[in-house]
């Protein structure tokens, strides 16, 4: 037995079956859209977000630490939840669907990836035409001013404090009760409103407005897809609701349609090399 798959390789080569009219109708799309959810980051041992939290943190609901209320009652303890959650994503990296979707991405003629995830784990796969919706927890920002801020000096504050105005540094991410930022907002919802095909893939669909988007799609006349392990609201809409991991669909879903599988190729190559 050699050493185990990575990416969970063996799962991937699970026959799963893409239907011959969800292959036509991606060939057919002009514009594909794709959201994407905590679970397209499972497989790379991130835990989603509802999942519950381990450790120290599972005395907390993610949904009382991440808001402007819980940092002004107690900034050191979202900062330091947001620093766990951090430290979480730095020892894991992108799992075979995120390369899976730079392959799609390519061979897509108008392509746009909208993730409520804030890992960037698709910019580092190589996702390029994408929209981060509820930021990027890598970035760090000013609290007061809200500029973003890349150096500050090191203290034993906790949270930091901005360089520039004093105020307590936060992570660039959106709070329940935030707003999206406005472009990426506009980008999501134009896209979504004039796209051929939108495929869900790891999201509960349960946080506006990014649950809205495959319903404004389906209204405007797109076909819907939706990966996903459970069932959620989605699937009572979707053309198509493929029951698999995301690592399990979506390298399956780019070779039943014969595109190139350049990136699926390279984060295997390099899994190798590292054993
Ligand atoms: N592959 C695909 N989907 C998966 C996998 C997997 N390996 N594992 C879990 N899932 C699915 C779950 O079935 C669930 O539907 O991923 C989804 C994760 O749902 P949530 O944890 O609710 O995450 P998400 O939908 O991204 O949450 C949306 O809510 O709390 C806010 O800002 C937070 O961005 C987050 C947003």
């Amino acid at each position: 037995m050699g050493a185990a798959p990575a990416f969970g390789a063996l799962r991937e080569h699970m026959a799963v079956h893409i239907p011959d009219d969800l292959i036509e109708a991606y060939r057919k799309a002009e514009r594909v859209v794709v959201l994407t959810g905590a679970g397209v980051s499972a497989e790379s041992g991130v835990p989603t977000f509802r999942e519950a939290q381990t450790g120290l943190w599972a005395q907390y609901d993610p949904r009382e630490l991440a808001t402007p209320q819980a940092f002004a009652r107690n900034p050191r303890l979202v900062w330091e939840w947001y620093a766990w959650r951090r430290s979480l994503i730095q020892k894991a990296r992108p799992n075979l669907a995120h390369y899976a979707l730079v392959d799609l991405e390519q061979a897509t003629p108008h392509f746009l990836l909208v993730t409520q995830n804030i890992d960037g784990f698709h910019w580092l796969a190589g996702s390029r035409d994408m929209v981060e919706l509820h930021g990027n927890i890598a970035r760090t920002k000013c609290f007061d001013e809200g500029h973003i801020v890349g150096w500050w000096p090191e203290t034993d504050d906790v949270p930091p404090r901005c360089p520039h105005c004093g105020g307590l540094l936060r992570p660039d991410v959106v709070w329940f009760g935030e707003g999206i930022p406005d472009h990426a907002l506009r980008a999501a919802f134009d896209a979504a409103a004039s796209c051929d095909l939108f495929v869900s893939i790891g999201t509960s669909a349960m946080v506006q407005p990014a649950a809205q988007l495959p319903l404004i799609a389906k209204r405007m006349g797109a076909k819907v897809l939706e990966i996903n392990p459970q069932q959620t609201a989605i699937s009572l809409v979707a053309d198509w609701a493929l029951q698999g991991t995301a690592v399990e669909v979506l390298p399956a879903l780019v070779r039943a349609l014969g595109f190139p599988t350049n990136a699926i190729d390279g984060a295997q190559q390099s899994s190798t090399n590292d054993e």
